[in-house]
Formats: C-alpha cells, structure tokens, sequence
C-alpha cells in the first residue's frame, strides 16, 4: 500500500521506537494519581471520535484556529519571504494545513513529521497528487528525536538555502506541562535559522464554563473519546478495562490553567494488567489528558526562554484561541 516512498523528493526514515503500551500503562497506574498518556486515545476509533470532536458546538478550538488562519493569509503572505519550506509536526491531514499550502505563495515545500509511517504516506501521497508542484519531504521520526535535515542531498541543494517556517497547530502544545512545552520549544528552535519562524496555535485562558463544556460535550462525544483509549489499550495488550463502568469528566484547573480529562471508576474494580492487576474504588480516576490554557504575554515569556522573539499574535473577536508567529532570535 505505501510502496510509493520514491514519490517523495526525500523521504528520512529515523525508526522512530515504537511505544511501549505495556510499561507505560503499568507505570501510569502505579503513581498517584493514576494517568495514561494521551497519545493512547489515537486509534482508528479514537481519530475519527476526534475529527466528530471538532465539529461540536462546544468545542471551538479547531474552527476558532482556522477562522483565524483563514484571516490572516494575505499578512502571512505578506511577513514570508520566497522561497519558505514548511515543517510540521503532524502528518499534515488537517485543513488548516491545506489553507496554508494553497494560499502562501511562498511554500516551496512540505516536511510532515510523523511517528506514524502508514499515516505520513498516506497523506504524503494524497498531498502530491493534489499539489503536484510542492516539494514533500516527509520524516518519520517522534518528537523528542533530533531530525538530522540532509539538504546537502544535490537533488535538493536549493531546499538548504530556503527559508523555514514550522507550523505547530491545534494548541497541540497544551497537552505537555509547561517543562516539556519549554524543551519541544527548545528542539523547535534548534531547527531553524535566526530569523526562521515558528507559527503556533495556542488555546488562550478564558472563562472555567466554556472551557469546561468544550471537554464536556452534550452529545457526549468527548466521553466516548476518552473511554475508548481503554479499549484501544485491551486491544493492543493483556488487559480487562470495563470502559463503559468509568465516567468522564473533565476539569479545569485555575491553579495550573488546564483542563485534565478523567476516567472515574464507578463502582470498585479490579483490572488486570500482564505485570499484575490494580484495584480501584468507587470514585477513583485516572487521568488521561491535561489541555493547558496560556495567558498570551505568559506564552511571549516562555517562548523568549527558548529563544524566540514574538513577532505578532492573533486572536478571534473573543480572545478565546491564538494563532502567534514567533521568529528565532
Ligand atoms: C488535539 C490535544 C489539542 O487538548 O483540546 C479534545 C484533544 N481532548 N477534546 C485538546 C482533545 C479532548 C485536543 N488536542
């Protein structure tokens, strides 16, 4: 199926490790309080329950970020200089990437990096065909790998001398705390030359009621969501989760500014997982996400500790999300 990797300009395989399901959920039960790691929501199930995620009246962040995209192409045209490769982590499915690929007369060419290989050629593929022109060059890699850019290969010489834009959509950021936000940042930044640009989503502090509704939805999609990476987990390894016996909530924190997503045990269970089994009680959560909100002058000073200069900010008409162009310093 994704035997076509020489339709790419370059494609940089770093064997990213594949997770650990087994460790890291044993690890997770083990502290106090329990947590699984979010990246366990994305199977088959759970990316399409996120693609039904972003279309639910409550949850603004997705059509909020690409209203505001949509806003500013003729001043993002404007701010880059010709030609820009465009880097980002994801492999590039979304929309709002598209926005950007049809509308920014600059991008020369594409570099989606993704953990998932089957994802990032697929969409790598689907791209090429419907922007025949744009250079894709995808990397397989985590985020945490150093990405060893070879624009020295003499098909691509030119790419080394283009400028770099990475585009870190979605409030993706959000979901690490605020020391591992601070080294992706780092590692964003040691991709680029001064100069380069960082644009980024970044979900903004707003009202606890409508925070809290957009990870509580009504129709009860966000919960379904987040009982289905037990599911996904009892598929991948030896374990007995009863999701349907755990209740969602999601909570906003005003002491850390961030929603964290739970999964209450509503009754006492035991689970059993292949290093041995757990017991909890009635009332007992596990945490499966945290979604952290920034004051924007609180995003500037972060991101000036990791070598970043704020070069423009825009929100909606309600300040409710961000879209910031950072430029390395
Ligand atoms: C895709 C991680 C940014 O934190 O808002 C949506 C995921 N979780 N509803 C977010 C999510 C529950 C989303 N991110």
């Amino acid at each position: 199926m994704h035997d076509s990797v020489s339709e790419f300009d370059l494609f940089l395989d770093l064997e990213p490790q594949t997770d650990s399901m087994e460790d890291d959920v044993w690890a997770g039960l083990q502290d106090q309080p329990r947590w699984l790691p979010s990246k366990y929501f994305y199977d088959a199930r759970g990316s399409a329950l996120f693609d039904q995620i972003c279309d639910l009246p409550e949850y603004y962040p997705t059509r909020t970020e690409a209203g505001i995209i949509r806003n500013i192409l003729p001043e993002l045209n404007a701010r880059l200089s010709n030609p820009t490769i465009m880097l980002e982590y994801g492999s590039g499915s979304s929309t709002k990437t598209q926005l950007l690929l049809e509308n920014l007369g600059a991008l020369t060419a594409y570099v989606p990096i993704d953990i998932s290989r089957g994802h990032l050629l697929s969409t790598g593929q689907t791209l090429a065909h419907r922007y025949p022109s744009l250079r894709i060059l995808p990397v397989c890699a985590d985020y945490g790998q150093r990405i060893p850019f070879d624009w020295e290969a003499p098909e691509l010489d030119e790419l080394g001398k283009a400028a770099r834009m990475i585009f870190f959509p979605g409030s993706t950021i959000g979901n690490f705390t605020r020391a591992v936000a601070k080294d992706f940042l780092k590692r964003m930044r040691a991709l680029l030359d001064e100069g380069g640009y960082l644009l980024i989503g970044v979900d903004l502090v707003k009202d606890a009621t409508i925070l809290e509704a957009a990870y509580n939805d009504s129709a009860g999609v966000t919960a379904a969501f987040n009982r289905n990476m037990l599911d996904h987990i009892n598929a991948r390894i030896r374990t007995d989760f009863q999701s349907e016996a755990f209740k969602h909530l999601a909570v906003w924190d005003a002491s850390e500014n961030r929603i964290e997503m739970r999964l209450i045990a509503s009754e006492a269970m035991d689970v059993s997982l292949p290093q041995g089994s757990i017991s909890l009680e009635k009332g007992d959560y596990i945490r499966t996400e945290y979604s952290h909100k920034y004051h924007v002058d609180d995003f500037g000073d972060l991101a000036r500790q990791c070598g970043f200069a704020t070069e423009h900010v825009w929100t909606d008409a309600n300040r409710w999300f961000s879209v910031q162009m950072l430029r390395a310093d």
